[in-house]
């Protein structure tokens, strides 16, 4: 079956001028906002949790369930609520929160907003990854118009209701895509994770409650506004409605980025929208989700790029990085070029991922030099990853072991005759 775009978040790239707001309002823009203002904030959580909205910063946590709690934090001592959002976008084979920034900054802006008066927010940073010029250029020259139209500011739309966003840079970290390292370098420190619990929506930014999400799911949140939570059920599948931009990179005819509903499958992603494997090459494998994603063999192209079904064969989907492997590429480099990533991106705060980190890449030079311990060599890769993912501090230090099993499941045997050659 032949498989087009849905776009949602989308959906205006390519088709306005992003820098003008007007262009923005004629394609129902800035439309969600003005339907839930004056609204109870929690019709809104109400409409967010029907829609079953989940992150797409790569975990999949339903954002209604986020915003309740962020919504239902108290904190005697604390200010106002902070919301954030995370445009940090570190994953290797991940650019689609460039994409929207760059192309459609309103849209983004418009679903904090919505999502700051849903959770009682009133001021806000969106954190973008430095290197994103264009991106931050674009942010700032929305965020003015927005408060020009008085979207932004204060006593917006009459509603009673305040909100100021600013830009904060991030430096090239990794890490500090992290949720809880992101609020610690916002608060100007050090990029060291923070132990949870407790989570952002009870102690965030300066210890305030704080909601956290991703660029692509605040985009997502004016059509469920604007349409209703029905019509969001209606695409993809129950435990994934809505759409996913997919960046697909590597052997394929036209890598790129494609938003869909996420019932779509691998094949027809690779196949369809990627227009098909590079002349000459064939499928052996793809990387989904990134660095901290995991490797599928072609016994996954019909299977739905859904959060759960990706999760019954033990793959994830992540950011909706595709990486897609031709027959001549070598599993075992791409190993090596991921263990050599979470080596430079640890940031040495604990021992077993600092010292792990380091004994999993040296682990891929050793069998250039002692070929006879070959064999085990992704056994023991397995074990060391396994013992990092037990006893680290972060979500990082548990990542290595994601991409190893997986090998160790699907490309077991091919991965050991290609350390042969
Ligand atoms: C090492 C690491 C890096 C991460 N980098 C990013 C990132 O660049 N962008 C992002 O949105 N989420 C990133 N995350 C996920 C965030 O911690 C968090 O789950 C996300 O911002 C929540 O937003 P969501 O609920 O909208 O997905 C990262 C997580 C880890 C462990
Ligand atoms: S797991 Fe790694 S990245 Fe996380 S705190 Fe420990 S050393 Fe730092």
């Amino acid at each position: 079956m032949i498989v087009k775009e849905h776009r949602i978040s989308l959906k205006n790239v390519g088709r306005i001028d992003p820098e003008a707001i007007g262009d923005y309002l004629r394609e129902g823009g800035y439309e969600g906002l003005k339907r839930v203002l004056g609204m109870p904030p929690e019709i809104i959580i109400d409409e967010l949790t029907e829609a079953n909205l989940r992150g797409r910063g790569g975990a999949g946590f339903p954002t209604g369930v986020k915003e309740r709690f962020t919504s239902e934090a108290y904190c005697r001592h604390c200010g106002p609520k902070y919301i954030v959002c995370n445009a940090d976008e570190g994953e290797p084979g991940t650019f689609k929160d460039r994409i929207i920034m760059e192309n459609d900054p309103h849209i983004l802006i418009e679903g904090m907003i919505i999502a700051a008066y849903a959770v009682g927010a009133t001021s806000g940073y969106i954190y973008i990854r430095g290197e994103y010029c264009k991106s931050i250029s674009r942010i700032e020259k929305a965020l003015e118009a927005a408060r020009e139209k008085g979207y932004l500011g204060t006593n917006i739309g009459g509603s009673g209701f305040d909100l100021d966003l600013k830009i904060r840079l991030g430096a090239g970290s990794y890490l500090c895509g992290e949720e809880l390292t992101l609020l610690e370098s916002l608060e100007g420190k050090r990029g060291y994770p923070r132990i949870k619990p407790p989570f952002p929506a009870e102690h965030g930014l300066w210890g305030v409650p704080t909601l956290i999400n991703n660029v692509e799911t605040f985009s997502q949140i004016p059509f469920i506004m604007t349409h209703g939570a029905k019509q969001y059920l209606q695409l993809g599948t129950p435990d994934s409605p809505g759409t996913k931009i997919f960046t697909i990179s590597g052997d394929v005819k036209r890598p790129g980025y494609y938003e869909t509903k996420m019932d779509v499958t691998l094949g027809q992603l690779i196949n369809g929208l990627a227009g098909g494997m590079t002349p000459g090459s064939t499928f052996k494998a793809a990387l989904l989700g990134g660095a901290a994603g995991t490797f599928v063999d072609a016994s996954a192209l019909e299977t739905p790029m859904s959060f759960d079904a990706l999760k019954k064969m033990d793959a994830v989907l992540g950011s909706g990085a595709v990486i897609v492997m031709g027959h001549h590429r070598s599993l075992v480099d791409m190993t090596r070029s991921i263990l050599d990533f979470f080596k430079h991106e640890s940031c040495g705060k604990c021992v077993p991922c600092r010292v792990g980190t380091t004994i999993l890449a040296k682990m891929m030079d050793e069998k250039v030099s002692n070929s006879s311990e070959n064999t085990a060599l992704l056994d023991r890769m397995c074990a060391e990853a396994r013992y990092m993912a037990d006893s680290s501090l972060c979500p990082l230090g548990q990542s290595p072991i994601l991409p190893l099993d997986s090998l160790k499941r699907t490309f077991n045997q091919q991965f050991q005759a290609e350390l042969k050659n």
